[in-house]
């Protein structure tokens, strides 16, 4: 016996398709997918960039007198090709930092899962959480993040630079006898413990020492420091680490991990990997400083960033004879994906590009 459709069942069949149809494409339009392909990139940036102000920046920025610090700059031009940028995300953590629940949830380097009561320590020891009271209650803050690269030499950047509010310089970069170039004023050093001076008199007298912590060791590591116990060996580290830092605790300071998640996931759009570090996932410091720079400083520069790839006898850093040849393909960093999103920050003139590194030829 064959079973006939009934009349009801097929005007209830339609009904359902129907639905389905205006459901789906309620959907479509309300989550912005049509149309939205056209302006933003896979990473939520708009496609077309250029350094012209939004009307409603204009508004705000456009009467200041020429060469005056812009309030709030920096994050305002990043919303405006970034839409999804939100401004709160504090520079260092503070004992306040579990309300931040973005990085609860994950392990070092995108967090600080299962390094809470150890970091409650370091922060109940080092006391203070910010730039120090003139920076923090300046209105307007000048930051620049000075990279590494061999760019920097013989451009005579130094004085220029030293006129900044803030200066972030990274790693183990030398201040002393490059101050031409480099400048002599430091705010911060941020570092992670393979990448911090080992000499002790090239560490320069006043900035603060930041840790960005890549691996739940890194911790550890910055607990020998703030409590003066000298490391007795390099285990478990890529490479030697320094053994003593010749700083108060009371200077000392943890970069907030968020910025590591963000630039990672979000703005550079590297694998995700169920929130962990692995392959190509790790930006480099030089981008998470600067990401944090754009959430809490009003104008962001840069100077010494880009590897010059296509000039193998470039210098690969501003203090030593490496050549640009001497680098190594990466595990873990994706430095064409990274360039590709800070190109774009250039582009649209949310940062400052000193040396021209980033751009190349390419604006
Ligand atoms: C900028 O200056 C012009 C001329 O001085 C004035 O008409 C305009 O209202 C000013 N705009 C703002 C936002 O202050
Ligand atoms: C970098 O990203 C590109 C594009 O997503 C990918 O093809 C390449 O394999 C990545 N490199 C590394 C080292 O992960």
């Amino acid at each position: 016996m064959r079973i006939k459709p009934s009349r009801n069942f097929l005007v209830g069949l339609c009904i359902l398709l129907s639905l389905g149809w205006l459901y789906y494409w309620s959907w479509r339009i309300s989550s912005g997918r049509w149309g939205h392909n056209a302006l933003y990139d896979n990473q939520g940036f708009l496609l077309k960039l250029d350094g012209s102000l939004p009307l409603e920046l204009m508004h705000k920025y456009g009467n200041l007198s020429k060469g005056a610090c812009k309030p709030g700059f920096a994050a305002a031009k990043m919303t405006a090709i970034y839409p999804k940028f939100t401004k709160p995300a504090p520079m260092f953590l503070d004992p306040n930092y579990k309300r931040f629940s973005k990085i609860n949830r994950y392990l070092p380097p995108f967090g600080v899962r299962l390094q809470e009561k150890l970091i409650d320590i370091l922060l109940a020891a080092t006391q203070s959480y910010g730039l120090g009271e003139k920076l923090d209650s300046m209105k307007c803050k000048r930051c620049i993040i000075i990279g590494n690269g061999g760019i920097l030499a013989d451009k005579s950047l130094g004085q220029k630079i030293d006129e900044f509010d803030v200066v972030v310089r990274l790693n183990n970069a030398p201040v002393k006898g490059y101050e031409k170039d480099v400048g002599s004023k430091t705010t911060m050093r941020i570092t992670y413990p393979e990448g911090a001076i080992q000499k002790m008199e090239d560490y320069e007298s006043e900035s603060l020492f930041v840790l960005s912590a890549f691996k739940a060791l890194d911790f550890k590591w910055l607990a020998h420091m703030v409590f003066n116990q000298k490391l007795r060996s390099s285990e478990g580290f890529w490479k030697s680490v320094a053994m003593y830092v010749p700083r108060d605790h009371s200077s000392m300071r943890i970069l907030n991990p968020y910025f590591i998640q963000e630039a990672s996931f979000k703005l550079i759009g590297l694998p995700f990997n169920n929130g962990q570090m692995g392959r190509g996932n790790i930006p480099t410091l030089g981008t998470v400083a600067i990401t944090m720079a754009l959430h809490n400083c009003d104008e962001v520069a840069v100077a010494g960033f880009g590897y010059d790839m296509n000039t193998p006898d470039a210098l690969l850093h501003y203090y030593e004879k490496l050549r640009m040849s001497a680098i190594k393909e990466s595990w873990t960093h994706n430095i064409s994906k990274e360039k590709e999103f800070l190109l774009k920050l250039v582009k649209a003139g949310v940062i400052q590009d000193w040396t021209h590194g980033i751009c190349g030829a390419g604006c």
